[in-house]
């Protein structure tokens, strides 16, 4: 991706690819798409894809694969031990990460499920800039208490702030001091903070929380699925990395962490997951669990062709062409929803574009889940399918009573090399038209909770009539196009 100058002045982001395999998508009516949400749910996790236009729902595994990579497939040794494949990968994780030992995983969940298993005590804190919903379901799940410590620019909808995954020093220094180092499994920090909008945290700040982590003899655990993202923005936004190359830049990072981990669903542009660590006992302590929950040593659950890809999709992340793509498209989004007031995530960050419902749908109280309802009011208003990240992403308190999201995103993913700009910009009108119509738009309440992890298949309903108002809304306003 690259931001190209045109005859107008205007910078327009150009691709850097081109695109030799496509998959047909359906635009249906407006009122198919009423109909194939409510079937659904009304949760944008049970729509059929085909009943989608565009899936930006996330960009896990769903990312487009370079010619390298699906050549690279061809070649995989599918041995049950010892497989060609995976001494391939090792030695290209080595290699960028300059970190001794890898564990295969089959996704980013397993990976924190071996390593909160190993690293944590029942009752012990894990202090982190920020969560995600699935480690934070492992850290309970193991015993473990959650700690959130961003900077206080972190959760501002609107900021100026290069680096809002920062984590904030006086805090970690504080929550140290209040809970002693002995009752802190360890830090986490989330490279790419996913539900703050995919904010990037500075190379300054790893290395602050490096040198307190080593000074006090506490694990630094590393979230490395969004770090092509926050590798950009290093490159683009610290001072002092501009020339500085990706990969050194990666190592430097790795250099600084006792674990790493990441999905490969995001990293790498495959579908997989893997641990990497320095320390030999610490190895030898999560070894044990790969065969136990992922499979042999030398697959971790992961098939060999996609390990062969992730291989190479890894070594191309050390290309900016490559990284930039994302940021780019995502700050091109954003920049069109911003020219009509849509309140979204600034500064833009990676994965995708994070339109703030508790702004947009001022009026939906956050019990109704207000960024659940956006999540369905886009799709119906365009066909894009993308996700909520609020209320209705957290679990209840153990008294049952809700758990009310710090943020409420609607998140427009982005997968990496997907959709062109004629895509992006189609997006960004029928939200600018929803935006124009937001009072029309109601609450969710649940019909059916599951409750662990409740977002991906609970069932909901609309409080009133209000898909349909919005969807004849549509309607008059449109005629007859989709
Ligand atoms: N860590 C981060 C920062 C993530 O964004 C994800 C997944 C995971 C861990 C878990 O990895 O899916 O391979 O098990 N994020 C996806 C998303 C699900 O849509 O943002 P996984």
């Amino acid at each position: 991706m690259n931001n190209v100058k045109f005859m107008s002045g205007e910078n327009i982001p150009l691709e850097m690819h081109k695109v030799r395999m496509v998959q047909k998508v359906n635009l249906i009516p407006v009122e198919d798409r009423l109909i194939a949400i409510d079937k659904a749910g009304f949760n944008t996790f049970l729509l059929q894809n085909r009943d989608v236009f565009m899936d930006m729902l996330t960009d896990s595994g769903v990312n487009a694969m370079s010619q390298e990579q699906y050549a690279a497939m061809m070649r995989a040794d599918d041995s049950y031990a010892g497989s060609e494949t995976f001494y391939r990968l090792e030695a290209v994780l080595q290699d960028i990460f300059g970190m001794k030992y890898f564990l295969p995983a089959h996704q980013g969940r397993a990976c924190e499920n071996i390593i909160a298993q190993t690293l944590i005590k029942p009752g012990q804190v894990t202090v982190m800039n920020y969560h995600f919903t699935t480690t934070k379901a492992h850290i309970t799940l193991n015993g473990g208490i959650v700690e959130e410590i961003l900077t206080d620019e972190g959760l501002k909808i609107q900021s100026d702030a290069p680096f809002k995954g920062n984590l904030d020093i006086d805090k970690l220094k504080e929550s140290i001091q209040r809970n002693g180092k002995k009752n802190i499994a360890f830090i986490r920090i989330e490279a790419g903070t996913n539900l703050i909008g995919g904010q990037p945290v500075s190379v300054e700040n790893m290395c602050q929380v490096s040198k307190i982590c080593r000074a006090e003899g506490i694990k630094l655990v590393f979230d490395a699925s969004l770090l092509g993202d926050n590798l950009y923005f290093i490159k683009v936004r610290e001072q002092g990395y501009k020339d500085i190359d990706i990969k050194t830049i990666t190592r430097e990072i790795a250099s600084l962490v006792d674990v790493l981990y990441f999905s490969a669903r995001k990293l790498g542009s495959a579908r997989g997951g893997g641990i990497l660590c320095h320390d030999e006992d610490l190895f030898l302590k999560m070894r044990e669990l790969v065969p136990l929950y992922e499979g042999f040593l030398t697959y971790g659950g992961m098939s060999v062709r996609e390990m062969e890809a992730l291989a190479v999709g890894l070594q191309e992340t050390m290309d900016f062409d490559v990284i930039n793509q994302t940021p780019i498209i995502v700050e091109a989004l954003c920049n069109e929803l911003l020219s009509t007031g849509v309140p979204v995530v600034t500064p833009p960050g990676g994965l995708g574009c994070h339109v703030d419902a508790m702004e947009f749908c001022a009026h939906i109280p956050q019990t109704q889940y207000p960024a659940g309802a956006l999540a369905v009011s886009i799709y119906i208003a365009s066909g894009v399918r993308c996700m909520e990240r609020g209320t209705l992403s957290e679990q209840r308190n153990p008294d049952g009573t809700e758990r009310l999201g710090e943020m409420e995103l609607a998140r427009i993913a982005v997968p990496r090399r997907v959709f062109t700009l004629s895509q992006v910009k189609y997006t960004a009108d029928r939200i600018n038209w929803l935006f124009k119509n937001r009072h029309l738009i109601g609450g969710l309440e649940f019909v059916e909770e599951p409750t662990m992890l409740r977002f991906f298949f609970g069932r909901l309903k609309p409080i009133g009539n209000w898909p349909e108002v919005l969807a004849k809304k549509f309607r008059e306003d449109f005629g007859d196009s989709l």
